[in-house]
Parts: C-alpha cells; sequence; structure tokens
C-alpha cells in the first residue's frame, strides 16, 4: 500500500515537474534563447488577416506590420477596413497594404468553417510550392471541452481545432508552419463585459505579442502564461471529474450567467 503511495506521489510531483517545465520554455526561454519562428519579411511577402480591423486579428495586423511584412487584411466592414488601413499605413510606412471585404452570412458555420476552410484551400498549395508559410488558426480555449450553451460557437472552435493541428502534422516536413492559437477571455468586443475585470482576462495586445512569441516553438497554444495556466486547471479538473461531468458544471455556470444578462436587460429596457 505504502509502495503504490509513494510510486503515485512521485508519478503527480512527475507530471508536475514537466508541465511547469513546459510552461516556462513556451512561454519564456524557447522565444529567448532563439528557438521560435525565423521571421523572413521581404518586398514581396504578404501576411494575410482575417478580422484584421478589431481585437486580436488587429493585434496580429500591427504585429506583422512591425515586422515589415505586407499585410492584406480581411473584414466586411469596409469603412473600418479603411479606417484600419489608414492608421496602419500611417503607423508602419515601410508596409504595403491590400484590403479584402468578405460578405459572407454571420453564422459561426460560415465564419469559422466554411470561409477557414476556403482560405486555407487557396492559400496552403501556394505554400508548398514555395517551400515556406507560417499559418496561424484563432482557435478557443472553449474547444478543450463542451461547452452548453455556446455548443455551437465551442464546436466551431473545436473543427478549427482538429483541423489545424491535423494538417500542422501533414505539412510539417513541406516548410509550411501551423499552429493552432486558442485563446481564453481576451479583452475585445466580443468578451462579455461581466469577464471584462477577471484575472484571467488580458488585453488582445498583450495577449497577441505572448502568443507571436511562441510560433514555431508550440504547434498548439494557449498563447499567453494567464491562459495556459487556466487551461492546464480545465485539463486537471476534466482528468479528475470526467468530462461529462465538467459539462454539466458549465451549463450551471452559462445559464447563471444567462439569465443574469437577460435580467440585466429587462430591467434596463423598463
Ligand atoms: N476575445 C476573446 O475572449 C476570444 C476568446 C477565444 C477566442 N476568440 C477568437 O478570436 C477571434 C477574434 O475575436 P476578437 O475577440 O478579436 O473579436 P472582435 O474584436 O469582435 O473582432 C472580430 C473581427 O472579425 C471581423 N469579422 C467579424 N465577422 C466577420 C465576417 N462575417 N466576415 C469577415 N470578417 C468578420 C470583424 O471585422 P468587421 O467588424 O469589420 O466586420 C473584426 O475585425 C475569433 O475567432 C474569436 O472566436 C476570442
Amino acid at each position: 500500500m505504502k509502495i503504490v503511495g509513494i510510486v503515485s506521489l512521485v508519478f503527480v510531483a512527475l507530471k508536475l515537474t514537466i508541465s511547469v517545465l513546459k510552461g516556462f520554455w513556451t512561454t519564456f526561454l524557447g522565444y529567448k534563447l532563439g528557438f521560435g519562428i525565423e521571421w523572413k519579411a521581404g518586398d514581396n511577402v504578404w501576411a494575410v488577416v482575417t478580422g484584421a480591423t478589431d481585437g486580436i486579428g488587429l493585434q496580429y495586423a500591427k504585429q506583422m506590420a512591425q515586422k515589415a511584412y505586407n499585410l492584406v487584411i480581411i473584414s466586411r466592414n469596409e469603412d473600418k477596413l479603411m479606417a484600419t488601413q489608414k492608421s496602419l499605413l500611417n503607423d508602419y510606412k515601410d508596409c504595403k497594404q491590400d484590403l479584402y471585404g468578405s460578405q459572407m452570412n454571420e453564422t459561426y458555420f460560415n465564419v469559422n468553417m466554411f470561409s477557414y476552410l476556403k482560405l486555407i484551400e487557396i492559400v496552403l498549395p501556394k505554400m508548398v510550392d514555395r517551400k515556406r508559410g507560417i499559418v496561424i488558426n484563432i482557435s478557443s480555449q472553449t474547444a478543450i471541452t463542451p461547452v452548453p450553451l455556446m455548443t455551437t460557437y465551442a464546436a466551431t472552435k473545436a473543427f478549427i481545432r482538429f483541423l489545424s493541428d491535423g494538417l500542422s502534422v501533414e505539412y510539417e516536413g513541406k516548410g509550411v508552419t501551423i499552429q493552432t492559437v486558442m485563446p481564453s477571455m481576451t479583452k475585445t468586443k466580443l468578451l462579455h463585459e461581466s469577464n471584462e475585470s477577471s484575472v484571467w482576462t488580458v488585453g488582445a495586445d498583450e495577449f497577441v505579442s505572448a502568443a507571436i512569441q511562441t510560433v514555431g516553438i508550440e504547434s498548439t497554444t494557449y498563447g499567453h502564461w494567464k491562459h495556459k495556466l487556466l487551461s492546464y486547471a480545465v485539463h486537471c479538473v476534466i482528468g479528475l471529474i470526467g468530462q461529462r461531468l465538467v459539462a454539466q458544471m458549465a451549463h450551471k455556470v452559462m445559464k447563471q450567467s444567462r439569465d443574469h444578462f437577460y435580467l440585466m436587460n429587462s430591467s434596463k429596457n423598463k
């Protein structure tokens, strides 16, 4: 019995040590020691950024412009696209830019699955021909486990995660780096205001600054150290009590916050 206890303790300690070391490596050391991707901007080198007029996409556009990549920025609102182009051109003088507006219905299926598949189909063969390219796919922490009452969103994010993770392995010998990014609460228009003051919430700029340093080091990343810690906790809880129970607990929490939201809205409208 004593032996079983000792073996279990050693096992848990070992797992914890590996996770902590992995966390340090992917968050701080790997990039500092030069193990990240080699960004190769140039005259005719373009970065395509979807959802580039706001939030996380805008921050990726800024970071790529800062690295002197030319940009194709995509979103659906023409005025916002023009304004974003103007401000990026003003801040990053050497970077050429092109605009692309996508006119699609705003269902999760269209935005997160159909358009994503279409874009991948267009860019990947070209990258393989040139034996170089970087694809960064934004999934979500909701892709870890089903999230009742956010079921469709989480399911489309799981689709992105699985597709991206699979393609990342398929294409790794072909000069193309594919990364899956799984943000948790990031301060953008998408985030519900009740989550804005959470200790786990990070700004879109700090999220992208952290996430971009993991390209070439992690093929799937939670991006920011706070989101890595949170996801580690979620994985531990799932390991302990199982996915079903976690989903049932999430259902209760989601239902409470939905009821609270309806209550606040109805009192505002009175
Ligand atoms: N913020 C978070 O807490 C969080 C957490 C996990 C995952 N994510 C993921 O991160 C990604 C970016 O989210 P965000 O928080 O940065 O949101 P955001 O601030 O609302 O920005 C969304 C961007 O997508 C564009 N967009 C929206 N619908 C579109 C459509 N139908 N066609 C083309 N472009 C469209 C918007 O442009 P226009 O307004 O000009 O149309 C905008 O540039 C999303 O995939 C989201 O699921 C976010």
